[in-house]
C-alpha cells in the first residue's frame, strides 16, 4: 500500500494508471476510520476488480467547517487508519497536506469554489451555510488528483451524496457515483467519527435518531394514506424532549430525488434528521 502525501504525486500515480486503463476508484473520507467507512472501501475493491485501483482520501477539510464548528477537535487516528486500509487492500491512501490543497501563503492564494445551489439549501445546508460548498470544492479536487473513474459514498450523508451525483452529472465529471447503504451499531446509532465524542450517557441517549426513524415507520405502515409531517414531527418532537441532553436542530420528511419536503410521507420517503448531545451534533436519515 502506497501513502502519498503530496497532491502532484497523487495526480502524477492517478495519471499513470488511466494511461494503463485502470479504473480508479476513490473512497473520500476525514479519517477516524470506522465500520461505515470499511463498508465502502469493500465495496470500492469489489469495483475495481484485480487490475483497478482503489484509494482512500484522509484529509479533514477545513472549507466544509464553520469558524464555530469542530475542524480543530476532530479526532484523527493515522496508524489505525492505515492499518485497517492496508487489511481492506487498498492501493494508495491519500494524506495531502492543508497548503497543497488551499495554498495560503503564496502569490496567488485559493480562490475558486463549487456551488450546488438547489439541493444544498434545505437540511444540512440550512443549518450549515458555507457547509456543501466545502464538500463539493473538496470532492472535485479529490476527482481532479485522484482522476477517479469511480467514487463511493455512504447513505448516512444523503444530502452530500445527493449533492455529489447532481454536481458531477451537472459539471459532466466522467465519474460514476456509488452509494452505500448506512452502517450501524447494534441497537441503531449511526457508525461516525464523531461518536467518539460522546459520553456514556449521551451514547446510550444518542439511539433517539434511530428510533425517531423506525417511530415514523411504524406509524407509515400502521396508517392507510400516509401520515401528516406536520402531525410526526410534533410526534418525534415530544420524543426527543423526553430525551436528556437532547436537542433538536431539525426533521425533514422528504423526497428522496428533489429533496423537497412532503406534507404527506409516504413509505417511498425518507426522513432525515440533526439532534445535538451538548457541542456533538449527530446526523441520520433513513427510508420510510
Ligand atoms: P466522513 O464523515 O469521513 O465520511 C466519509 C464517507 O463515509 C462519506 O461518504 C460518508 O457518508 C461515509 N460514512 C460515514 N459514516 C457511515 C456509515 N455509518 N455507514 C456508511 N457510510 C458512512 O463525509 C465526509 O467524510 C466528508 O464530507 C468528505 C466527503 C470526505 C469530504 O470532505
Amino acid at each position: 500500500m502506497k501513502k502519498l502525501t503530496r497532491a502532484k504525486t497523487m495526480q502524477r500515480q492517478a495519471l499513470t494508471w488511466r494511461l494503463e486503463k485502470r479504473r480508479v476508484v476513490i473512497v473520500p473520507t476525514m479519517g477516524f476510520l470506522h465500520a461505515g467507512h470499511a463498508a465502502l472501501i469493500k465495496r470500492a475493491r469489489r469495483i475495481a476488480g484485480k487490475n483497478g485501483r482503489v484509494v482512500v482520501s484522509i484529509f479533514v477539510n477545513p472549507t466544509q467547517f464553520a469558524p464555530n464548528e469542530d475542524l480543530e477537535r476532530y479526532p484523527r487516528s493515522e496508524n489505525a487508519d492505515f492499518q485497517l486500509c492496508r487489511s481492506l487492500g487498498v492501493d494508495a491512501v491519500f494524506l495531502p497536506p492543508a497548503q497543497d490543497i488551499y495554498p495560503k501563503e503564496c502569490e496567488a492564494p485559493f480562490s475558486t469554489f463549487v456551488t450546488e445551489e438547489s439541493l444544498s439549501t434545505s437540511m444540512e445546508g440550512r443549518s450549515r451555510p458555507i457547509h456543501f460548498r466545502g464538500v463539493a470544492t473538496i470532492v472535485v479536487i479529490l476527482f481532479n488528483l485522484t482522476q477517479a473513474s469511480h467514487a463511493v459514498f455512504g447513505e448516512k450523508d444523503f444530502q452530500q451524496a445527493a449533492i455529489i451525483i447532481k454536481m458531477a452529472k451537472d459539471l459532466k465529471f466522467p465519474t460514476r457515483i456509488i452509494v452505500a447503504p448506512t452502517v450501524r451499531e447494534a441497537d441503531g446509532l449511526a457508525k461516525s467519527s464523531r461518536n467518539a465524542y460522546l459520553s456514556l450517557a449521551q451514547r446510550e441517549n444518542a439511539t433517539i435518531l434511530w428510533r425517531c426513524i423506525e417511530a415514523t415507520r411504524t406509524s407509515v405502515n400502521e396508517a392507510e394514506t400516509g401520515v401528516s409531517a406536520k402531525r410526526m414531527r410534533q410526534k418525534l418532537e415530544r420524543l426527543i424532549d423526553k430525551t436528556p441532553e437532547a436537542n433538536l436542530d431539525y426533521i425533514e420528511f422528504f423526497n428522496p430525488k428533489t429533496l423537497a419536503p412532503v406534507s404527506k410521507i409516504q413509505h417511498s420517503d425518507r426522513i432525515a434528521l440533526a439532534i445535538r448531545f451538548g457541542k456533538t451534533r449527530l446526523i441520520d436519515n433513513g427510508l420510510i
